[in-house]
């Protein structure tokens, strides 16, 4: 077994959502992670116990940090079942543990994911009652160890997933508003986007705030995981509750000061309410400003910057005149946000085409099951975009980026 500081280097699997592989990657990089391998919607990773830690404290990309434990060949069913038993569960947890097993499927061997689990949980249970009369339970909702079964036409992979709840719940959410962004995608968004964390940044429909917050810790270098108390690997038989507080203490050492602005507004003073308790939770309410206000109506600070929003869809929300929103956001952005970079993500193409500005990158990302475009602009000053703000005409056509979304 090859060893790194004085432990041994296991082979880990984190999971991301579509579109943020890469970004993962280099997250992963910077922890110092070695062998680092894109996947799909997964990236692999060498590291010790420390990366391990560091990955589920730090990564804001991450959905979980998964530790393989197992892989093998099935022929069928009863091969499942037969080689899940063998492997030697009893080193890991014993009877007075709580178990649960996920499983994805892409197999003909299976149609329901739910029966892979169902087999695998018999399995396990059959050892322990075998050698020791006695069982581990089953606990869905929160338990002590959860493990994780991918199968790939006749491969298994078995994991223990190291991250327990998946690491979007960081902690600091404590109050909704509609169709609030996962953190793990806003995270992404903020750091697709480039925002060099020296600039303003604003998001003009900042519902319950998640945007705001990531990207506060973002520039000041705040850990994913300082609201978040509970990881799965503390459970663990071989937590290092030494090593936990040294990579705590190691992420708290690299926090920085920022000075510039952070803003959002939203024109449902509902929604902002959520945003004022989460920064509360998130300790962020003296970093970022909020105000109700329709994004018509707002100014961005004078310097240039980054905004970043996630309009309404018309899918989650219903706005009644979606197309006419886009359209003031497009005037908007050309009227106002000379000097910044602006990103919009949404899943309705049509009504992104009617910002009427041609994106200088896109990504395609999912917000949950829709799948959208993240588009970015450039409005930088003193280009020949400032015709059309003085009312020089449309925008031709090759600029509005209407192929292009
Ligand atoms: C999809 S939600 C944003 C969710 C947010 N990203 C979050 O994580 O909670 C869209 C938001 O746009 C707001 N909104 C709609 N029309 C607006 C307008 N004209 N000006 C400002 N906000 C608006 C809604 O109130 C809603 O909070």
């Amino acid at each position: 077994m090859s060893m790194h500081d004085g432990y041994p280097i296991i082979k880990m699997l984190a999971k991301s959502p579509a579109g943020l592989e890469e970004t993962l990657a280099q997250e992963l990089e910077e922890l110092g992670a070695t062998n680092i391998e894109l996947l799909n919607r997964a990236v692999a990773f060498e590291g010790t116990k420390r990366e391990l830690y560091a990955a589920n404290y730090q990564c804001r990309t991450a959905l979980r940090i998964l530790v393989p434990i197992a892989h093998f060949t099935i022929l069928n069913e009863q091969d499942l079942y037969t080689k899940m038993k063998a492997i030697r569960w009893e080193n890991y947890f014993g009877n007075s543990h709580t178990i649960s097993i996920d499983s994805t499927v892409a197999t003909s061997l299976f149609t329901h994911s739910h029966f892979v689990s169902l087999r695998a949980k018999d399995a396990i249970v059959d050892r322990f009652r075998e050698k020791t009369g006695e069982r581990p339970s089953v606990n869905i909702e929160n338990p002590d160890f959860r493990i994780n079964m991918h199968i790939y036409k006749d491969e298994v992979d078995v994991s223990f997933d190291s991250s327990g709840a998946s690491l979007h719940k960081r902690g600091y959410h404590v109050s909704n508003a509609e169709a609030p962004l996962s953190e793990v995608l806003a995270a992404g968004m903020i750091l697709l986007s480039g925002w060099d964390r020296q600039s303003n940044f604003i998001d003009p429909m900042c519902g319950s705030g998640t945007l705001l917050i990531e990207a506060a810790m973002i520039a000041m270098n705040i850990p994913a995981g300082q609201h978040r108390d509970e990881y799965g690997f503390m459970r663990w038989k071989d937590f290092d509750q030494d090593l936990w507080e040294e990579v705590k203490n190691d992420a708290h050492e690299q926090q920085r000061d920022f000075e510039y602005k952070i803003i959002g507004s939203d024109i449902s003073e509902r929604n902002l309410k959520a945003a004022v308790a989460n920064l509360r939770q998130a300790g962020l309410t003296d970093m970022i400003e909020l105000k109700v206000s329709p994004f018509q109506e707002m100014t961005p600070p004078a310097g240039g910057g980054t905004m970043i929003t996630n309009p309404p869809y018309g899918e989650r929300i219903e706005v009644e005149d979606i197309i006419g929103l886009y359209q003031d956001l497009g005037d908007a952005l050309k009227q106002k946000y000379k000097g910044y970079k602006a990103w919009v993500i949404s899943s309705d193409f049509m009504a992104l085409k009617k910002i009427g500005l041609k994106p200088m990158k896109k990504y395609i990302l999912f917000n949950g099951q829709l799948e959208c475009r993240y588009a970015g602009f450039d409005l930088y000053e003193g280009s020949k975009r400032a015709r059309y703000q003085q009312g020089e005409g449309t925008i031709p056509a090759d600029e509005t980026g209407e192929k292009d979304l």
